[in-house]
């Protein structure tokens, strides 16, 4: 087996359960399991992996990621890497730190650009690959560079032009699934901490108020369509409360499906193609997915 290595490698764990490493507490196993606190052994496992055709899949919070598989293989690697630091209007952060906790931390540095964080519930990596964003902010807004590890297991910097943003996508999304980003570099200007911090707080009240974040979920579980909005289609189709098994419509934003407790990858992508098929009938539009599912996902 060309990935039998893994076996003895420092830290990987086998036949690791991903409900616990995934926001939406939907798993599956992964074959081999790593989580790295410290990417210096990055360059040199990624290398590896790529040379012996062994797959892998880099995850952070996995606050966007669908699992629908049984047992993945290859190897998971959770990134856990909590870096901060600024310098000037830079801030470079790495790629396991919590969206909201970089949101926190400029405020209290009295740093602003970057309060939208507060209302991503994803690791700045994660963030960094979908072109996250809210509220009236995205990654693409203030990225001035992002730090990368090539296929060939290279560092390498990347431009945000060379990330070629655009909604809720960008090209490590597009066709880079085998580039691991180790960190990122914001651009941030400077304000008195207690107006960062009210901005900040006021994003997270919006999110309350409209959000069901008191539950789990994946956030929006489709893209909004050109001038549309996919919330309300799926809303005006009455789909709120929708259930199937223990994934539900969100009785408070229609994009939502929420994880009512013991919800399975399947009941989730019967619910989208039901989300789905409704909208088509309906508005004759095609919504699109915006949550990443890892596995079965020709049925979303
Ligand atoms: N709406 C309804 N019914 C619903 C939900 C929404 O009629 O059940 C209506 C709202 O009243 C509003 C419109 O649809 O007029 C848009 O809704 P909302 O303001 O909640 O924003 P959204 O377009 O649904 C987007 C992002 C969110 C982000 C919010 C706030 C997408 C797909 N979603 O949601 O991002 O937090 O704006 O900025 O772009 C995510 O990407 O995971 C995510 C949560």
């Amino acid at each position: 087996m060309p990935d039998a290595w893994l076996t003895s490698y420092p830290g990987v764990r086998e036949h690791e359960l991903l409900r616990p490493h995934s926001w939406y507490r939907i798993g599956g196993r992964a074959r081999y399991f790593l989580e790295l606190a410290d990417d210096a052994a990055l360059p040199q496992l990624v290398a590896r992996l790529n040379g012996e055709q062994v797959p892998y899949l880099v995850i952070g919070a996995a606050s966007n990621t669908l699992f629908a598989i049984d047992e993945l293989p290859g190897l998971v690697i959770k990134l856990t890497t909590a870096r901060i630091s600024v310098d000037g209007d830079a801030v470079s952060v790495s790629a396991g730190t919590p969206m909201p906790k970089l949101a926190a931390e400029m405020a209290r540095a009295g740093r602003a650009g970057l309060e939208f964080a507060a209302g991503v519930p994803g690791t700045v990596g994660g963030s960094v690959f979908g072109n996250a964003g809210a509220f009236g902010g995205e990654v693409n807004d203030r990225l001035l560079r992002a730090e990368v590890v090539d296929p060939e297991g290279k560092r390498q910097v990347m431009t945000a032009a060379e990330c070629a943003f655009a909604y809720r996508d960008s090209a490590f999304k597009r066709s880079r699934d085998r580039w691991v980003i180790t960190a990122a570099t914001f651009t941030t200007t400077s304000e008195a901490p207690a107006t960062v911090r009210a901005r900040l707080l006021a994003v997270q009240k919006h999110r309350r108020a409209t959000q069901p974040i008191e539950q789990r979920s994946l956030g929006s579980t489709f893209k909004n369509p050109a001038g549309e909005s996919a919330g309300r289609l799926i809303d005006a189709c009455g789909l709120k409360g929708r259930r199937i098994g223990g994934a539900q419509v969100s009785p408070k934003h229609a994009n939502f499906i929420v994880n009512l407790g013991e919800a399975s990858a399947d009941d989730v992508l019967a619910l989208m193609a039901e989300m789905r098929d409704r909208v088509r009938e309906r508005f004759g539009i095609e919504l699109e997915p915006e949550i990443r599912v890892i596995g079965r996902a020709k049925q979303a």
